[in-house]
């Protein structure tokens, strides 16, 4: 057990990858308040009006207003696209709409972005793998 300022950990020698692991054994209450539930994405306040839609099949709360990106990261979606060559899962990220890393599927429509499009009761959203379906005109 070693201390690194305010934080309690132990190191753990693994020999197969000659790699020291830092294992943290307890946080003080002052960082699992400040640094660990303040980078989750969580509200503020309790919703003054809400409503439901689905993602992946499953019902999901949101305030009137969120953008589908803002009311499933409160609702803790990790996976809101798969890249299309490693498949490797992505979230939003400027939530500004640069990006393009919360793209989603919205009511059988590939590729919105979902810090874009506001929310609406009934949405059936789905998450993008890969480039997603494009219908050619
Ligand atoms: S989060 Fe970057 S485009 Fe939507």
């Amino acid at each position: 057990m070693v201390r690194l300022g305010p934080v309690t950990a132990e190191l753990i020698y693994c020999p197969s990858e000659a790699t020291a692991f830092v294992v943290v054994a307890a946080l003080p209450d002052v960082l699992k308040v400040s640094n660990i539930q303040m980078a989750m994405f969580t509200r503020l306040e309790p919703p003054t009006k809400a409503i439901q839609f689905s993602f992946d099949g499953e019902l999901v709360n949101a305030a009137e207003g969120d953008t589908v990106a803002a009311a499933l990261l409160a609702h803790g979606v990790e996976r809101f696209r798969t890249t299309p060559v490693t498949g490797a899962p992505r979230q939003p990220h400027c939530m500004i709409g640069n990006c393009f890393d919360c793209m989603v599927e919205i009511d059988g429509v590939a590729n919105c972005q979902a810090c874009l499009v506001i929310a609406k009761p009934g949405m059936n959203v789905t998450h993008q793998d890969g480039p997603g379906e494009m219908e050619l005109l």
